[in-house]
């Protein structure tokens, strides 16, 4: 496997030339480009890990999928899906004139950022113990309490996070927030920092891939109905405007994030990590895309294929 994982680097390494760091975040342009890693850990225990894998990034986007299933835990599925829609979307992460129009009631998903905000804000709790109760899930899925935020990502971000500032306001008016939008927008400021390393990130995949249960069996998060709609929300709204491609072309569920972080499970399988902090143009990994759609070729992780009798 490691030699695999070797050999699928070496071949998309090509790709970061077509990429770009993410600038919006300033804190984050100094990442560096040629970077590329991946980590594979399965449900024996054994981790796979080449290139790039100890470094560690902010999670970003990717801290929206737990997130969700704090929010999903602390209300129930009606109250979450009356706020935040269960449905994939060709915009960009950030936009958000569409919950403008008089028709829309709610954002169209949990992994664009206006449904994410959504989420955090159902988070139960003070504003401190929402944040506190993310970090700490990841901590207890990780087994690492060594976890902890990036404070100069997250003041970057929040210094210039208008955007997010646009959408929680718009949110507020709609309804569809409750409590102080600053407080709201400060947790889902620092989940985005959230940093840690791929061996960490393929650790979380495995908890979802095991129904939301470590593989030790120290922490369960959510119930598996729930864990099945965390890996559905990521199959078709995990790479943002990208998903139906990436679905179709690699077909392993998968949550990116703009630091280059891209988080996938195959169900009952494997928990993956892989980084790269080049970008397409959806702001996803681009050498992140071409290593997993090789990989799913090459060990036959698509969840859609077909194994035909010709
Ligand atoms: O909301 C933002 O701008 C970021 N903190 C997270 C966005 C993100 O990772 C989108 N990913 N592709």
């Amino acid at each position: 496997m490691n030699k695999l994982l070797e050999r699928l680097i070496e071949k998309n390494r090509y790709l970061v030339q077509y990429g770009q760091v993410a600038s919006y975040i300033p804190k984050l342009k100094s990442a560096n480009p040629e970077d590329i890693g991946i980590c594979i850990l399965d449900m024996e225990g054994n981790i796979y890990c080449s290139g790039v894998y100890n470094k560690k990034f902010t999670i970003q986007s990717i801290s929206k999928v737990i997130a969700l299933m704090l929010a999903l835990v602390d209300n129930g599925e009606e109250e979450v899906f009356t706020r935040v829609g269960l449905e994939s979307t060709d915009e960009p992460f950030n936009s958000f004139y569409k919950l403008d129009l008089s028709l829309e009631n709610k954002p169209a998903n949990p992994m664009i950022n206006s449904g994410a905000i959504v989420t955090t804000s159902l988070i139960r709790g003070s504003y401190e113990e929402k944040f506190n109760k993310i970090l700490n899930t990841i901590r207890k899925i990780t087994n690492n309490n060594n976890i902890g935020y990036n404070k100069e990502v997250y003041e970057s971000e929040k210094e210039t996070g208008d955007r997010n500032r646009a959408i929680a306001y718009l949110l507020k008016n709609k309804g569809l927030l409750e409590g102080d939008v600053e407080e709201v927008l400060d947790v889902y400021f620092k989940q985005c920092s959230i940093e840690l390393d791929l061996i960490d990130l393929a650790k979380i995949g495995l908890f979802l891939a095991n129904g939301c249960k470590t593989l030790d069996g120290s922490y369960q998060g959510c119930n598996t109905e729930i864990a099945t709609i965390l890996i559905a929300v990521m199959t078709t709204c995990g790479m943002y405007d990208f998903s139906g491609e990436f679905a179709a072309r690699v077909g392993i569920p998968s949550k990116s994030g703009v630091s280059g972080g891209i988080l996938s499970v195959v169900p009952n399988k494997y928990g993956i990590g892989i980084y790269g902090p080049a970008l397409d143009d959806h702001g996803n990994s681009i050498a992140g895309f071409g290593i997993l759609k090789d990989l799913s070729n090459e060990l036959g992780l698509n969840i859609f294929k077909i194994c035909g009798r010709n």
